[in-house]
This record gives C-alpha cells, structure tokens and sequence, in this order.
C-alpha cells in the first residue's frame, strides 16, 4: 500500500522478514486458517454507550508487518484511525479518522474507549505480512442502555365488553417489547391484539380478569427495563344485591339492629335505604338502627347504584316487632322474601303499592293508638261507628249526627253513673 506510513527499517526488522518469509515458506499457506481470513471478533460482542470495546483478528498472519485500522469499509486514508506496527507498539502512526479514543494493542487489536452511539458503524483492517495482505471488516454497533419505559393507556376505567389499548413509550433501539399484567408475561389470547413492533397492545371484549396492573418491557443486547406499573380499572355491576343478615326478622322493641347492603361493583356503588318506600336518608352500605317503635317494622329496601356503570340493584328485608297483636297490615311481609331472592322491579312495585297501602290505613287508624291494641286483656270498648277494628272501615259510612247510645264499660264506673 503506497499510500500507508513508511515501515520501519533496521536489522531487526530485517530479521524479522527474513523470519517471516521463512515462516511462510515452511507452512502451507490454506492450512493458516481454517475461518474466512477476515474474521474479527469484538470484545466484549455487545458494546454499551460509554464502554470500551476491543476489534481484533481471530488468526491474524504470521509475522505481522503492519496493521491499520479504518472506520469504513475500504481502507481508505480518509478513515485510517492508525497504523499500528507490531515491531514498535509505543509509536503507532495515527490517521486522520482517529478521535483520541483509540488505540492499537497486540494482535493487532484496536481500542476504543468510551463508545457512543455514533461509533456504530464498518471497521476494517489491513494486515500486512511479508507476501501476505488480508484485509478484514466488521459492523460495530454500539448499544444504548435502554432508559426506563412508560405506559399510556387510552383509558384507565373501562367497562365490561369494551375495548382499550395501551402503548409503550420506549426509545426506538429497543429491540423487544413484551407487555405485562400483574407482574406475569401477557399469553397469546385472541383478545389481545398487538401492532407489529409489539408497541401498542389492543384489549378487546374486555373482562373483570383484564383489570390489573400494565407494564411493558424493553431489551436489547445490553439491557432491560420495565415500565412502571399502569393501572386498568374494569367497571362492572352490580347485578345484584343483597342484606345481610337475610329476612324476615323478629326483634323485640328495644333491639338494634345492622342491615349490611351487599353488592359487587366496581366502582364501588353508593347506598340509599328506604322503609316502606321512604326513603331513609341513610347512605352507607350498613343502616344501624334501635328498634323504638313498632313503626320501624316494615320493609327495608337497599338500593345500590354504580355511578359508572349506572346500573343499579335493590334488595329488601322484612323486619317486624313480635307481639300478640295481628301484624299491620303490611302486605309486604309475605313479599318480601321472594323479594329478597330476586331483587326486582316486582318488588319496587310492590313497597310502592305497600307504602300507599299503609299511608292509607294508617292514615285513617290515627286516632287509635297502637298500645290499645297492645294491651293483653280483652277490652270492651266504645267503638264509634267509623274505627277501622278489622282494618276495613267502611268508608261510606256517614258521621251520625245524633247524641250516641254507648254500652256500657266495666272497667269505666263513670260512665256507667252518667247514663244512669
Ligand atoms: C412481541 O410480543 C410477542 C408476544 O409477547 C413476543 O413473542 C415477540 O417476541 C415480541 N416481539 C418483539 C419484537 O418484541
């Protein structure tokens, strides 16, 4: 090569290519290498930004001469890094490609410290033995340790048999992505639909088992980073509900009681209960309650709504005072236990209908106390003609007029005189 650096002369140099030639002479030249001759090997194979990386000849030539390395894939003098002569290591002959990082070594091997990115790129070598040139080359590509991903998803609450997708944000020399839920690889499901490069994952139909946490991962050759965890919210519910503890219930006056609204949803849903149609005011999932009055009996209703699914689910309970008074005429009482197990329309229907019902009767038995009907012994009161005994006044009936004829009270000696 006549462009390259003078060789060093000297006797020893001369010595060496007499060696050399000698050397050649005695070997058969196809047995030198068994490899392409232009095999070089990298060191360590997957060099990382800011790194070090050695390239050097896997069977170089007997008696090297000179060894010059350039940063293309011809050797060329525009990028001859240097020219290393093995004979005189300490004074290699430096070219116009090189950048202060690098240097020659023996066998001759080139060194590059402190690798970027934009040292990716061909590199060859000419070698040089008496009667002997090879020249060899190799794509360097220098790698980046991969910065952390992240996840963006579409969405974060999604509702049941919808759809949502997901994509990682990485840096393009990311060689894979894989993506997953909970800590756990994502398998292969026909709802999950991924783009080519793995860089957008697609959930279709979604179900309450997609909900859970999102990450992608990147690699490369000299790195693997994981995303932070991206959260995937399913809306579901509820789609029914129920109290505990289950109807009817007995309590004697006095008690308290804890009616517990249970319901799956997600959100999780809000509360309202109603008695007898009422609504109480009361919105936690449980309603606390002393049974004070026998006015408290009655139907207690749940109604428990998701705001973002928007579907609602009721459930009721009967509670009733034991006594041995007839039951108010609630309707409900017999109602409610098949409305407990349903949960219904037909249930609203019905503390609709019991509400206005009771509204109706109690309406017209105010002026009967309920401890009268309470007391254990068998009374003989004045009845006016419109109390409602049977819970069935005859509503036609007129008010009379007229001075009353009443009979006569045992228990009450003062009215007994007054008629006498
Ligand atoms: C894409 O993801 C699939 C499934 O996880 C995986 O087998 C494949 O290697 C990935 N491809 C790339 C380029 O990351």
């Amino acid at each position: 090569m006549g462009r390259g650096p003078p060789r060093p002369g000297g006797p020893w140099a001369r010595v060496l290519l007499a060696a050399s030639v000698l050397g050649s002479c005695l070997q058969p030249a196809p047995a030198q290498s068994t490899r392409p001759p232009g095999t070089i090997v990298l060191s360590p194979p997957s060099p990382a930004v800011g790194g070090g990386v050695s390239l050097a000849p896997r069977d170089p030539p007997q008696n090297l001469l000179t060894c010059a390395w350039y940063r293309s894939a011809t050797a060329d003098e525009p990028g001859r890094i240097l020219t290393y002569y093995p004979s005189e290591p300490s004074a290699p002959n430096i070219g116009p490609a090189h950048t202060g990082r690098e240097t020659g070594g023996p066998g001759c091997a080139l060194h590059i410290a402190g690798v970027t990115l934009s040292d990716t790129g061909n590199y060859s070598l000419l070698m040089e033995a008496p009667g002997n040139r090879v020249l060899a080359a190799v794509l360097l590509r220098v790698w980046e340790m991969l910065p952390r991903p992240t996840v963006t998803p579409n969405q974060t609450l999604v509702p049941e048999n919808r759809t949502f997708s997901l994509t990682c944000n990485s840096s393009p020399s990311a060689d894979t992505r894989l993506w997953l839920r909970d800590g756990e690889p994502l398998g292969p499901s026909r709802r999950l639909v991924l783009s080519p490069d793995n860089r957008t994952l697609t959930v279709l139909n979604v179900t309450r088992g997609d909900a859970g946490a999102y990450q992608c991962e990147v690699g490369n050759a000299v790195s693997s980073k994981r995303s932070e965890p991206s959260p995937v919210t399913v809306t579901y519910g509820p789609d029914s509900a129920r109290i505990d503890p289950p109807g009817p219930i007995l309590l004697p006056l006095g008690s308290p009681l804890t009616l517990t609204c249970v319901a799956d949803s997600v959100p999780a849903p809000s509360y309202r209960w109603a008695l007898n149609g009422t609504d109480t005011g009361q919105t936690g999932s449980s309603f606390t309650l002393t049974l004070t009055t026998s006015a408290q009996q009655g139907t207690y209703e749940c109604q428990a709504h998701n705001s973002g699914t928007n579907l609602t689910a009721w459930a009721s309970v009967a509670v009733r005072v034991p006594g041995p008074d007839p039951p108010p005429p609630d309707a409900n009482l017999g109602l409610s236990a098949g409305a407990i197990v349903g949960i219904v329309i037909g249930s609203l229907a019905g503390v609709a209908l019991a509400g206005v019902a009771a509204y109706f009767l109690y309406s017209r038995c105010q002026i009967e106390p309920p401890q009268a009907k309470a007391a254990p012994v068998l009374v003989y009161e004045n009845l006016p003609p419109t109390a409602c005994a049977g819970g069935a006044a005859p509503p036609r009936s007129p008010p009379d007029p007229g001075p009353t004829y009443e009979t006569l009270q045992p228990r009450q000696p003062d009215v007994y005189e007054e008629l006498k």
